[in-house]
């Protein structure tokens, strides 16, 4: 087990983030939910506790607590922003509501020497976002640090074994922010830094052969970079024991389905069994309009369709997942009280009672880890970059009825548009980018007729990991190409628009 520092998740947008700049230290990091259960998780290898920020005020009635078994570990704690108002109350000083708020930059001023602050300047720029203060310092701690506001920004125990900080270390606007977490996870806890990707796929391939021992496995590939990894590991680890199938379910970009595999087949050598279920997935779909519905008949067809695949290769015990560590998060974790662990499936929602067994080997990795460990697979460049396309492919992006009209008219536009992003090389400075189908008509010329026609709009994001996005500014001269060759190339459309939306408010897919 690698050196570990857990995360205590109390609600702030920024948990992640402590998690990502941890493993870029390459120390490996958990998040627990606040409510987490302590046999769930092997205390050994943890070296060092972050209680982050959340939006509560300590003192309400349904802020989430300090759980004080952690001070029974005897390993180093940091709280940030509400991680340290929860010490500071539990230590018997006191937090005062919202008399002066500090949000956005602030300059700290050292005020005592730390060990959490080695090599970081007397003077240095750091990121706030509170209402609540401290008021009073438990008895025996020391103030480390105030803010150009007079407010204490970070605080310590005398023992140096408990430290807090008002401000947020984990995002870029705080100057010296990294060199503070290293100084921590580093410095104070000890922790080795042996998260590697190396270390990851050999410790992981060892894992796959003693979970699955002698029995087969479904490999389920998509086209993308995660079904990608897990099924080149599980190759490496158990050969032809992993049965790598791909299912066109017809909601697939053109020509899709057969240039993947042959990609597959070409570069990686996973010996892919393509499988044609088109006509089973459009007929179950045919009346459908509801997103949510969508989901929840292509996800069971999915499976369905799996289980059926299974008996043609003997006993298959396992199915394998390329379900990432946002979707374990994002359903609640590892280990909370309330929760139980539900796994996302890639394209919407298990059923219940399954007859294969899911190994999720990536599940630990955030996306940019699962890239890296694909560039050390020798994964080739064109599957690491693919953009990522949903499970559930082309249903969810012509909104309503899925017809075999709107399908064409959907993957002629996008074909034109991956070909012209491509082509002017602005598909690699894209996170991920389509066309959308709304099933409007609306009034245009072309020649000297009237025409009455779909409307297709171009969806371009940034983004990290898919969690958060910003749209992207595709220069007007290629956007106009777009614009003029859909119009005049794909039948059926006569109006093309573009989407503006960051993820928040929106979503990345339109349903
Ligand atoms: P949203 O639309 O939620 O999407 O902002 C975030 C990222 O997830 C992809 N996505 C899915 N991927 N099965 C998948 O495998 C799904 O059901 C699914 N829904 C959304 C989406 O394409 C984007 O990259």
């Amino acid at each position: 087990m690698n050196d570990t520092i857990a995360i205590i998740d109390y609600g702030s947008q920024y948990t992640q983030l402590i998690a990502r700049r941890i493993r870029e230290l390459n120390v490996y990091s958990i998040i627990l939910p606040h409510d987490f259960q302590e046999s769930y998780i092997d205390f050994n290898s943890i070296k060092g506790i972050i209680l982050s920020g959340g939006p509560s005020s300590v003192y309400d009635k349904s802020s989430p607590n300090l759980n004080e078994k952690i001070f029974s570990y005897n390993i180093p704690i940091l709280g940030v922003c509400y991680g340290l108002q929860l010490l500071i109350k539990n230590f018997n000083g006191n937090i005062k509501s919202g008399v002066l708020g500090e949000y956005g930059p602030s300059d700290i001023y050292m005020e005592n020497d730390s060990k959490l602050f080695i090599n970081v300047s007397h003077k240095s720029n750091a990121w706030m976002s509170h209402g609540d203060r401290i008021d009073k310092m438990p008895s025996d701690w020391l103030i480390t640090s105030k803010s150009d506001n007079k407010i204490i920004s970070s605080v310590e125990n005398k023992e140096g074994t408990i430290y807090g900080v008002q401000f947020h270390p984990e995002v870029v606007h705080t100057e010296q922010g990294k060199q503070i977490i290293e100084n921590f996870v580093v410095g104070i806890c000890s922790a080795k830094q042996d998260w590697n990707s190396e270390n990851f796929i050999n410790n992981t391939i060892q894992h796959i052969r003693n979970t699955v021992k002698d029995s087969k496995v479904l490999c389920a590939l998509s086209g993308g970079v995660d079904s990608t990894v897990v099924s080149t590991l599980m190759k490496k680890a158990i050969g032809d024991n992993a049965i790598c199938v791909f299912i066109d379910h017809g909601l697939l970009r053109k020509n899709e389905a057969q240039e993947v595999v042959d990609m597959f087949n070409e570069s990686l050598d996973l010996g892919i069994n393509l499988y044609d279920r088109s006509k089973v997935f459009l007929d179950k779909l045919e009346e459908v309009t509801d997103p949510e519905e969508k989901r929840r008949i292509i996800g069971l067809l999915f499976i369905e369709e799996f289980q059926k695949i299974t008996s043609n290769y003997g006993k298959i015990d396992f199915l394998a997942q390329g379900t990432l560590y946002p979707d374990i998060i994002e359903s609640g974790g590892y280990g909370g009280s309330a929760k139980t662990i539900k796994s996302h499936h890639n394209v919407g929602g298990l059923p219940d009672k399954m007859d294969l067994k899911l190994i999720e080997p990536v599940k630990e990795l955030f996306k940019d880890e699962v890239r890296q460990i694909g560039n050390d697979l020798d994964i080739p460049e064109q599957f690491i970059k693919r953009h990522p396309f949903p499970g559930p492919g082309l249903a969810i992006r012509i909104m309503g009825k899925i017809t075999a009209e709107r399908l064409d008219i959907l993957r002629e536009s996008d074909s034109i548009f991956m070909d012209i992003l491509k082509q002017t090389g602005e598909y690699d400075k894209i996170w991920q980018a389509f066309c959308v189908l709304l099933p409007i008509r609306t009034v245009g010329v072309m020649g000297d007729n009237r025409t009455y026609d779909y409307v297709i709009c171009l969806r371009m994001v940034t983004s990290l990991d898919g969690m958060t996005a910003d749209w992207y500014n595709l220069p007007d001269d290629i956007l106009k190409l777009c614009s003029s060759r859909i119009v005049n190339e794909v039948n059926g459309v006569n109006r093309v628009v573009l989407d503006i939306t960051s993820k928040p408010p929106g979503t990345i897919e339109w349903e």
